[in-house]
């Protein structure tokens, strides 16, 4: 189900005619990471290099050259080593990337310093993004001052270094009709396994044993995870980012799991709050119909033309409404939200973008203007509760940390949530957790 080779070139179309023809682009591709000793982190792809080449392998480095005679689209790659590859498995070497990947050029890695200068030499620009890769950058300097030296020799460097990833994340921030399959499937198996986790649940399991049967889900469908996910039970649900998953799980206590996948570079994030028992207790059920409201009202916000902080300022209206219902607050709820009452017991924003990183690029203001809503955007929306213990909210509501994370896509009409195939209601994750 992954990307055809169509859609990497006309991405790498778009982002050349937003350059321009007297502009070049230079990404280098993630590098690999040290885990400990001699071990590696398991390799993934930088998210700007996989967008504009759909190209895997490390040590790689991508160049976009409008109206170059010759071909406009360069890879550098490592070079084929039958020695090696019988240990890490087939490369494709400058024959394959430019067979089977789409590639008008690709010269070995080991020639970059040969070759580079001479693709900048007569670019005006060069776009790059700076202070990610750093031993990159200091390459991307290196080949512009070779050029700068050589000047009296007739060489032209370019006179401009512009931000790659201000035009790119603009791209990236509307999804097509490809990457939206994606990421709804994506959302489909991250959904399957809250399910999974809500079925195994019961007092006596561990937050570990939960986080197994997650991961055990999205490995079958060929996922891996989008961050490691939170398992949090009791005290646990109110710790943010809770990444311990190490407690037994309580009788009575609430478990708070955001966990989602990554398939094929696309990313979902599900938050889901439910008792380890499979019945809310009343306090627990009081304050998760705060958080339920708080999510409809966000999603009534999300549509084209409305701005990017309307969902979340319908959710503070929302939530300091329902806590001064329950009793949490006191006060006048317009009062309440100017001073920020709210924010002891709802101290984060109800979402961000989403796509290929969790948390994905994308500017949320243009100037000082939230952005407007446009069809294709995806986003989530998690608003939450978390009353701590030693909290001003009478004891009886402590420990109780909730919140409620799905994903949505901006479409012409309104919306469209990617994650309902997990249920939400409270009722709903009763029935579910009771066999029904
Ligand atoms: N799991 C990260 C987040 O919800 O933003
Ligand atoms: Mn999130
Ligand atoms: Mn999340």
């Amino acid at each position: 189900m992954s990307l055809p080779q169509d859609e990497y070139s006309r991405r790498r179309r778009q982002l050349m005619r937003l350059m321009g023809r007297d502009a070049i682009a230079v990404l280098p591709a993630a590098p690999t990471r040290v885990r400990n000793n001699d071990v590696e982190y398991n390799y993934r792809q930088d998210s700007d290099f996989h967008y504009l080449t759909g190209f895997d392998e490390p040590e790689s480095v991508a160049v976009l050259a409008p109206g170059r005679e010759g071909g406009e689209y360069i890879l550098f790659v490592r070079e084929r080593n039958p020695e090696r590859e019988i240990w890490d498995g087939k490369r494709a070497g400058p024959d394959g990337a430019v067979k089977e990947h789409g590639a008008d050029e690709a010269y070995p890695i080991g020639k970059l310093d040969e070759i580079l200068p001479g693709l900048l030499a007569s670019r005006e620009r060069v776009y790059h993004t700076m202070g990610v890769y750093h031993d990159f950058d200091q390459r991307v300097v290196g080949w512009v001052n070779t050029l700068r030296s050589q000047a009296r020799a007739g060489r032209h460097p370019p006179q401009e270094f512009a931000a790659l990833d201000h035009v790119l994340h603009d791209m990236r921030l509307f999804k097509s009709s490809r990457e939206i399959a994606l990421m709804r499937r994506s959302a489909v198996i991250a959904a399957r396994a809250h399910v999974r986790a809500m079925q195994f649940c019961r007092p006596g399991r561990t937050e570990y044993e939960v986080m197994a049967e997650l991961l055990h889900e999205f490995h079958r469908h060929h996922a891996d995870i989008s961050y490691h996910p939170i398992v949090g039970g009791g005290a646990n649900s109110c710790v943010l980012h809770y990444r311990d998953n190490n407690a037994a799980l309580k009788d009575g206590d609430l478990l708070l799991i955001d966990a989602g996948c990554e398939f094929q570079f696309y990313a979902s994030d599900i938050t889901r709050t439910f008792p380890v028992n499979g019945r809310f207790s009343p306090e627990q059920r009081a304050v998760y119909e705060v958080v339920l409201a708080a999510q409809r009202a966000a999603f009534a916000e999300i549509y084209p033309g409305n701005h990017w902080n309307a969902p979340h300022d319908a959710a503070v209206r929302s939530i300091t409404q329902g806590l001064v219902k329950i009793g949490l607050l006191k006060g006048r709820v317009p009062q309440l939200i100017k001073e920020g009452a709210y924010r002891q017991y709802f101290m984060h924003r109800t979402g961000h973008w989403l796509g290929m990183d969790v948390h994905d690029v994308g500017d949320y203001k243009v100037g000082d203007e939230w952005r407007v809503f446009e069809p294709g955007m995806a986003l989530t929306v998690e608003p939450g509760v978390y009353i701590a213990a030693g909290s001003k909210a009478p004891k009886r509501f402590w420990n109780t940390g909730i919140r409620i994370e799905d994903d949505v896509i901006v479409t012409a009409k309104g919306h469209e949530v990617l994650t309902s195939d997990v249920p939400r209601e409270a009722d709903e994750i009763e029935r579910l957790m009771a066999g029904a």
